[in-house]
């Protein structure tokens, strides 16, 4: 018996998987028909809200070693890569199930404050693209097939979507990275240049995964998510104090009204969760590759989304910034 097979079952990590999206996703793995035997681990930055995310889980039918927290920081490439090296050894030493799923869930959205990442990119672009850059392919050799990689996305991306949030601004991928944004910023107030760095990231993260799913061996899909509007998650967290207001208190009360006179594609948490985690499990996704989902439904992208020289552009800057010396 290899180590491996001492275990039935997949495991699947879940960026950010401690709150909103990500915990409702994780939640509806662990109650899905298709994952009774699957083992989700929660890549946290704090392992006191992550622990709490676990118990909670737990309290709501997570069997015992169904679900652990990890640490991960995207903000730091040393914790990413800490990351992905103990989840190989504990799998090669057989204390986990294979890797089959890498839900890139976790984000930020730091409104008008410019910060910067431990290693100096800022931190729209240094997490929500540059860190899952780096943590896909750190995992990548580890990841098995059948594999599945989801890369949470977002409406914004797409200008046509007319979601409110300023359109992307794209720029030269160095320049991205320091958070300087393309010519469509020049005008733009702090608040909506915060803005506009979320959405550029949320680009990024769409040309991310037809990237990857180009080169991504046979047998291992990548597909970008968008979970729609949900009133009420953390990501509004360090907006000004009556958009959070409003944000956490009036919003997740009137979804139905939202849906009706805003978007149809405005959802609670437990729904977008839900739909997430079909994409990570559900057999009839097991060969859609290189697709973009809103919900359940196949959708296409913004129109620049498909710019293939811009996205091969930003794998290779990606990996030089991130100074992944294996050309992939
Ligand atoms: N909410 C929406 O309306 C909406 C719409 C479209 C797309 N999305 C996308 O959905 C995803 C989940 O967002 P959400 O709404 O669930 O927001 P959320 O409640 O704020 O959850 C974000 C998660 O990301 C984690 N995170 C942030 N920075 C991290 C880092 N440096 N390292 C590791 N984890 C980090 C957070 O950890 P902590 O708890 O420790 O902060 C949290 O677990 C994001 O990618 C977001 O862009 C959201």
């Amino acid at each position: 018996m290899t180590k491996q097979a001492q275990h039935l079952g997949e495991t699947v990590v879940i960026t950010g998987g401690n709150t909103g999206l990500g915990f409702a996703c994780a939640q509806a793995i662990l109650r899905s028909p298709y994952c009774a035997q699957w083992h989700v681990v929660l890549a946290c930055r704090d392992l006191e809200r992550g622990q709490n995310a676990v118990d909670a889980l737990g309290s709501r039918g997570a069997g015992a070693g169904q679900v652990e927290v990890m640490p991960l920081d995207l903000a730091s490439m040393s914790s990413i890569r800490a990351f992905a090296k103990d989840l190989a050894t504990e799998i090669d030493a057989g204390a986990r199930p294979a890797l089959h799923a890498l839900v890139c869930n976790a984000g930020v959205n730091p409104a008008s404050t410019k910060t910067i990442t431990e290693d100096g990119f800022e931190t729209t672009f240094g997490v929500n693209h540059l860190g899952h850059f780096l943590l896909v392919n750190e995992l990548l050799p580890t990841l098995q097939t059948p594999g599945r990689v989801v890369v949470v996305a977002s409406g914004v991306h797409d200008p046509a979507q007319k979601s409110g949030v300023p359109a992307p601004a794209w720029n030269d991928v160095a320049a991205l990275a320091k958070g300087e944004l393309g010519p469509l910023a020049s005008s733009d107030r702090a608040l909506r240049y915060g803005q506009r760095r979320y959405s550029t990231s949320k680009l990024a993260n769409v040309y991310f995964t037809y990237a990857l799913a180009r080169r991504l061996p046979s047998g291992i899909t990548a597909n970008a998510f968008d979970p729609g509007f949900m009133p009420g998650t953390g990501l509004m967290r360090e907006a000004p104090a009556p958009m959070r207001f409003v944000g956490k208190h009036i919003l997740p009360h009137a979804i139905p009204l939202l849906r009706r006179v805003f978007s149809p594609n405005v959802h609670t948490p437990a729904e977008s969760g839900a739909a997430l985690a079909r994409l990570v499990t559900d057999p009839q996704f097991a060969t859609t590759t290189g697709k973009y989902f809103e919900e359940d439904r196949e959708v296409r992208s913004s129109e620049e989304s498909y710019d293939e020289d811009r996205a091969a552009e930003l794998w290779n800057a990606s990996l030089a910034l991130t100074k992944q010396t294996t050309r992939r």
